[in-house]
């Protein structure tokens, strides 16, 4: 069904987010007709320019996202493009906010948007509290939902960076929830709208076949692995004062955790599910530095190109000590659990882009093997392909074909391509639409930012407190030894970062 009439607000509307994905996916929701008809567009930015250049630009990220959504339908275009009107402006000053009111009361009236609204917050971080007081201050957070009247909402999604510690993340809630109600708060992980990220409560709790063995008496370890191969392009200057830990370890990869480890909600609704995903961050104990490793990519060569070293990047300290990589062992303390590691690692400038889960289930008992030529059995894995080649696999041991017994590994696989032709999406189509029904299941809630932070506080100080020197490796491996270290302590080994050849970019 398509969503409720509404208007979206877009702070930040020259930004990078806004042309490569925001608009991208509301053309997508509009071709599904998930968009509601009633649907207007105001962009927010400092620079002096019209609507019709604002509208232009937006057209050219289409074309330029045309391998992800396939070639423009004019129609689609047409239906979103004449209810787009930029408004230039300052953010920290009242006399904007006033302006937004009477657009808004405006665009109401032109296009029955029904009072409802949201703002969407793509524009740096330390600009997020002043936002929200301002729009509060100036009565723009205000919503009916249930007292006489016209019903209306009013909703505010939020990017991350969400803080950048634990207390700054405490801070950021209470500044916001000071404004806003919980229930309009969307702060936003966009790893919780691709598709394999969704799928992965469908696989545990829609099977009879793996929840009985997705527990400590069956699984030896899990590795989470979000490897890269781009460096830190334009975003030197935020990722100075970000590092690979902060960018994508409380958010990316804890959410990906969280489904891998929580316990089944008894709903799948948003209040069970947040419910499940927080308690599970919360028997999570704090990393120490001596189970993390961090490096930074020096030069080296990826996929035959020359790369240069992160202290070469536009915008970074010829002798910072950011990390770019770093791979970190928890121990998530509870019944389940306990006693199971899980590794996790992430990086830029690595060999090859590959986002996974993986399981290691424990070995089978060898003696009745213990008499054949080459009797190492080999594991059972079954690994989640986030991206790419999304899928699911299993594998096994089977005796190989011939008159001598000997055993091989081989696996079941599950390709999303063979089974779902894909549909062109971007990744923000399901969180637009979310926010637009009014969903909060794949939004981040207070208490589970702020559980996340308190795992990798520990090193966040500790890091600062010794800020170097920091190992390098080299751009295009597989990332630094020390992280190699870090698993074999346990007498384990990482999965290999690399992709078989057909499917490396
Ligand atoms: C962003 C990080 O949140 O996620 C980036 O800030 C990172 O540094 C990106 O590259 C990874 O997202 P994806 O969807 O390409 O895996």
């Amino acid at each position: 069904d398509p969503a409720d009439p509404c208007v979206m607000v877009i702070f930040g509307a020259g930004g990078d987010l806004t042309h490569r994905l925001l608009m991208p996916a509301l053309y997508n929701l509009a071709q599904t007709k998930l968009l509601p008809k009633n649907f207007a567009l105001i962009g927010l930015g400092t620079a002096d320019r019209t609507t019709e250049s604002w509208r232009e630009d937006l057209r050219a990220g289409l074309e330029r996202a045309q391998s992800r959504i396939g070639e423009i339908d004019d129609a689609v275009w047409h239906q979103i493009a004449p209810r787009m009107q930029y408004l230039r402006g300052d953010l920290n000053d009242a006399a904007l906010y006033q302006k937004i009111g009477a657009a808004l009361e405006e665009t109401d009236r032109r296009y029955q948007t029904g009072g409802n609204a949201i703002f969407y917050l793509a524009v740096a971080d330390r600009f997020f509290a002043t936002i929200v007081d301002k729009l509060g201050e100036a009565g723009l957070t205000h919503q009916n939902l249930d007292g006489d009247g016209k019903r209306f909402w009013r909703r505010v999604v939020i990017e991350k960076p969400f803080g950048n510690s634990v207390e700054s993340a405490r801070v950021l809630n209470d500044q916001i929830l000071n404004t806003l109600r919980e229930n309009q708060v969307f702060r936003i992980d966009h790893y919780l709208g691709k598709e394999t990220v969704q799928n992965i409560m469908a696989f545990r709790f829609a099977n009879g076949l793996f929840e009985p063995i997705w527990n400590r008496d069956r699984v030896d370890h899990v590795q989470i692995t979000s490897a890269e191969t781009v460096g830190v392009e334009k975003r030197g200057k935020f990722y100075e004062s970000t590092g690979a830990l902060r960018d994508m370890v409380p958010n990316h990869v804890l959410s990906l955790l969280s489904l891998v480890a929580m316990e089944p909600p008894a709903r799948f609704d948003a209040g069970s599910i947040r419910n499940k995903k927080t308690e599970v961050l919360n028997a999570i104990r704090p990393v120490t530095p001596e189970h993390a490793v961090r490096a930074q990519y020096g030069a080296g060569t990826i996929g035959g190109e020359k790369a240069v070293a992160y202290r070469h990047e536009p915008d970074v300290a010829p002798n910072s000590t950011v990390e770019t990589y770093v791979a970190l062992e928890l121990e998530v303390d509870n019944w389940r659990w306990a006693g199971v590691p899980f590794y996790i690692r992430t990086g830029k400038h690595l060999s090859d882009r590959k986002t996974e889960i993986a399981i290691r289930f424990k070995q089978a008992p060898a003696a009745p093997f213990i008499d054949m030529p080459d009797c190492g059995l080999r594991p059972n894995w079954l690994v989640l392909r986030i991206q790419p080649d999304e899928g699911i696999s299993l594998q096994f041991e089977v005796k190989r074909p011939g008159p001598v017994v000997e055993l091989a590994a081989v696996k079941m696989d599950f390709h999303y391509n063979d089974w779902f032709p894909r549909e062109p999406n971007v990744g923000y189509e399901t969180l637009l639409y979310d926010v637009m029904i009014g969903d909060p299941t794949l939004f981040m809630r207070a208490d589970t930012v702020e559980q996340a932070w308190r795992i990798v506080q520990p090193l966040i100080d500790a890091w600062a407190a010794d800020p170097g020197p920091i190992a390098t490796y080299p751009s295009g491996s597989h990332g630094p030894t020390a992280a190699d270290e870090l698993i074999e302590r346990s007498g384990r080994a990482w999965r290999p970062v690399e992709l078989p050849p057909e499917l490396r970019d």
